[in-house]
């Protein structure tokens, strides 16, 4: 039984593709978005409860190959699931996206994280936070600015500063959709997190198509293990992996 772990569009495209060659899998989902589309795939949903129910799901459902296709930034989950395999000798993959790079005409702040862009950002600017709610909290260094946090699912109380808002919006967004956004929000500032992939890039060609300069939070280092970029390649590796 192969162990998906999804939360990713390539977790999605990937549990269809099992799912249409009839491997035995299991997706696994943190629950964190309120009513996400069915896999197609058998689906369990929430944390497994740390390490120790981690280990005890494995053992219990008889897990004989990982493959983790969380966002880039769901660094945790992906230490932890790239250690335990390799302490009970299970096939382990990474699916991991190609970062997006900056285009000559882009202007990108290159920041180790959140906390950082306070240095960078005048006071006085109108920010688009496209980095979700989790990390909202890091922003606190922003309070001479005007912030606007993009989320999926309606807010489950205030926005925690006085000097923002949050805006819903369901992905994905065209070029288009994203450039009259900014317009009609007067956005001055972009912050976004290296998650790589095409179809949130479309941020980063509104900003480029309207001179708007980017704060990229980069990725936290990978774990040391198999990885691919695709979900053609992670297919490959199942059907030589899952064969022997
Ligand atoms: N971080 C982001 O920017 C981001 C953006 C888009 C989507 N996501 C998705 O949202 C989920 C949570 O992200 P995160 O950054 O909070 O993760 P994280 O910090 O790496 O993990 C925190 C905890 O969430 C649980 N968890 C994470 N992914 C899980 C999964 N696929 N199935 C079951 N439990 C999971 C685990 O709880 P236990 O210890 O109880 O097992 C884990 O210890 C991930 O699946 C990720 O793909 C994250």
């Amino acid at each position: 039984m192969i162990l998906l772990l999804g939360g990713t569009s390539e977790g999605r495209d990937l549990a269809a593709r099992l799912a249409k060659a009839g491997l035995p899998a299991v997706a696994s989902l943190a629950g964190a978005t309120r009513a996400p589309a069915p896999l197609g795939l058998e689906t369990r949903s929430g944390g497994f409860g740390g390490e120790a129910g981690f280990r005890h799901y494995l053992a219990a459902r008889g897990i004989s190959a990982i493959v983790d296709a969380t966002h880039p930034f769901a660094a945790r989950i992906t230490a932890r699931s790239a250690r335990i395999a390799q302490d009970l000798w299970l096939p382990y993959l990474l699916l991991l996206r190609p970062s997006w790079v900056p285009e000559p005409d882009d202007d990108w702040h290159m920041m180790a994280d959140e906390a950082a862009i306070a240095g960078l950002i005048p006071s006085g600017s109108t920010v688009f936070l496209a980095t979700g709610r989790q990390t909202l909290g890091a922003f606190t260094g922003l309070s001479g600015c005007r912030l606007i946090c993009r989320q999926i699912d309606p807010p489950d109380g205030p926005f925690p500063f006085p000097n923002g808002k949050y805006l819903l919006g369901r992905p994905p967004f065209s070029v288009e959709d994203e450039v009259a956004l900014f317009k009609r929000l007067g956005i001055d500032w972009l912050v976004v997190k290296n998650a790589g992939g095409a179809a949130s890039a479309t941020k980063l060609v509104a900003a480029r198509v309207l001179d708007i300069p980017v704060a990229m939070i980069e990725r936290p280092t990978p774990p040391e293990c198999a990885t691919v970029a695709t979900v053609e390649e992670a297919m490959e590796w199942i059907q030589k992996t899952c064969r022997n």
